[in-house]
C-alpha cells in the first residue's frame, strides 16, 4: 500500500437519503440495530461530498455550502477515528472535506443518512484506490462504514431498497451493514414519495436520545419481535409488487414509530397538528378511492406519502384538492425511489 496514491486526489459522491419503511429505533453498544430495518432510497435530494486526502497529518477540515463548519469538523474527527479500525491508514494522513446539500436544511428531510453516505463512500472510495478492497466488496464497506456514523446511513449506500440487521429468513442480512433488496417488482422501481413539510423546526430530540428512550420501553421486547416480522415480509413484498401489504405495513411502522415515543418515559410527542391533518386527509383519501397510498414519518413532523407511478393523475388531485385547505401552511417536495450514489465527475482517480 502506497498512501501517496490517494494524496491530494478528489474522491467525490452523491448520495441520497431514506425513507424508512421499517424503522429502526432502538441501538446495542456500537452502533448495532435491536431489530432489523428497510428503506427505500430517494432521488432528488441528495449531499454532495467530496474528500481530499493530505499530508497534515490528523488535521480535520471541514466545509458546508462552501464555509468553513467547525462543529461539523470536530464530529467528523471523531467519526474518522471510530472507523480507523477499519481504514488504519486514516492515522497517516490529513482530511480535508467539502460539502453540500442539494435540499434546505429547511427540508425537513434528515440528512445525516446522505452525510454519512457520502462520506463513507468516499473513504471506501480510497480504501479502494490503495487495493484494500475489490468492487464486490465495496459497497458492504461503504455501508459499514456509513453506519458508524449514523445507523439509517447504511442503507443509503444502495439505490432501490435496503435491509439493515440480521433477519433469519433473509439470506446475507447484517447487523454490521445493509444489503440491497432484489428482485423488486417495477411498481416499486417507480415508487414517488410526496414529502409534506409541515415543519422545518430544528429536530426537538437528537436521534441517539430517541434511540435511548428504547433502553427502557416497556413495548421494547415486543417491538423488535414486531419490526424483525415486518422485515422478513419485506422481500416478497417487493418482488410480488404486493402493494396492499407494503401501504398496511409502511402506515403501521410510521404511526407505531410515534406511538412508541408517546410510550416513553419521558414520553416525547413530535406530531404536528398538521402531522394529523395530512395524515387524515391520506385515510380519506384512501378510504374514498380504495387506492393502497402509504405514508408514514420518521422521527419528525413531515409526513411521506408514497405511491406508485401508476397513482400519479390521483396524486396530483390529491394534492389540488384534498390538501387545499392547507395550501400556504405546508411545503410539498416531491421525490422518488432512487437508483443509488454516484461517483462525482471531480473524480479523477481511476
Ligand atoms: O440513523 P439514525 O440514528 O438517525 O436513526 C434513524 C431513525 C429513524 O429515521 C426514525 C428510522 C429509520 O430507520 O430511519
Amino acid at each position: 500500500m502506497e498512501i501517496a496514491a490517494i494524496l491530494n486526489k478528489p474522491f467525490g459522491w452523491r448520495c441520497s437519503p431514506n425513507i424508512a419503511i421499517v424503522k429502526y429505533w432502538g441501538k446495542l453498544p456500537g452502533q448495532l440495530p435491536a431489530s432489523p430495518s428497510v428503506s427505500m432510497t430517494l432521488d432528488q435530494s441528495a449531499t454532495e461530498t467530496t474528500v481530499w486526502f493530505t499530508d497534515r497529518l490528523k488535521v480535520v477540515e471541514f466545509e458546508f455550502d462552501g464555509n468553513p463548519a467547525p462543529l461539523f469538523a470536530a464530529r467528523i474527527r471523531s467519526y474518522l477515528e471510530s472507523v480507523s479500525g477499519l481504514l488504519p491508514w486514516l492515522l497517516q494522513v490529513g482530511v480535508r472535506i467539502s460539502s453540500r446539500n442539494n435540499f434546505p436544511h429547511s427540508a425537513g428531510i434528515a440528512s445525516s443518512a446522505s452525510a454519512f453516505g457520502a462520506l463513507a463512500l468516499c473513504l471506501a472510495d480510497a480504501h479502494k484506490h490503495l487495493g484494500l478492497v475489490d468492487g464486490q466488496q465495496f459497497y458492504p464497506l461503504a455501508s459499514r462504514l456509513a453506519r458508524l456514523g449514523s445507523g439509517s446511513a447504511s442503507r443509503s449506500v444502495f439505490g432501490g431498497f435496503a435491509l439493515w440487521g440480521e433477519t433469519p429468513s433473509v439470506e446475507g442480512s447484517s447487523n454490521l451493514e445493509a444489503i440491497a433488496l432484489q428482485p423488486v417488482h417495477p411498481v416499486f422501481n417507480r415508487m414517488h414519495d410526496m414529502i409534506v413539510v409541515v415543519s422545518d423546526q430544528k429536530k426537538q430530540v437528537s436521534s441517539s436520545a430517541g434511540h435511548a428512550l428504547m433502553n427502557r420501553h416497556p413495548f421494547a421486547g415486543a417491538r423488535y419481535e414486531q419490526a424483525r416480522q415486518r422485515a422478513s415480509l419485506m422481500p416478497d413484498v417487493l418482488a410480488k409488487g404486493d402493494l396492499e401489504t407494503f401501504s398496511r405495513v409502511t402506515i403501521a411502522e410510521g404511526l407505531g414509530l410515534h406511538a412508541l415515543m408517546l410510550a416513553s418515559d419521558p414520553p416525547v410527542n413530535l406530531l404536528h397538528p398538521l402531522s394529523v391533518e395530512v395524515i387524515q386527509l391520506a385515510d380519506q383519501f384512501r378510504l374514498q378511492t380504495r387506492l393502497p397510498l402509504a405514508y408514514t414519518l420518521d422521527a419528525g413532523p413531515n409526513v411521506h406519502l408514497l405511491y406508485p407511478e401508476e397513482m400519479k393523475p390521483e396524486m396530483d388531485r390529491f394534492s389540488r384538492e384534498y390538501l387545499a385547505p392547507l395550501s400556504g401552511t405546508v411545503k410539498i417536495i416531491n421525490d422518488f425511489c432512487g437508483a443509488g450514489p454516484q461517483p462525482l465527475s471531480v473524480q479523477n482517480n481511476d
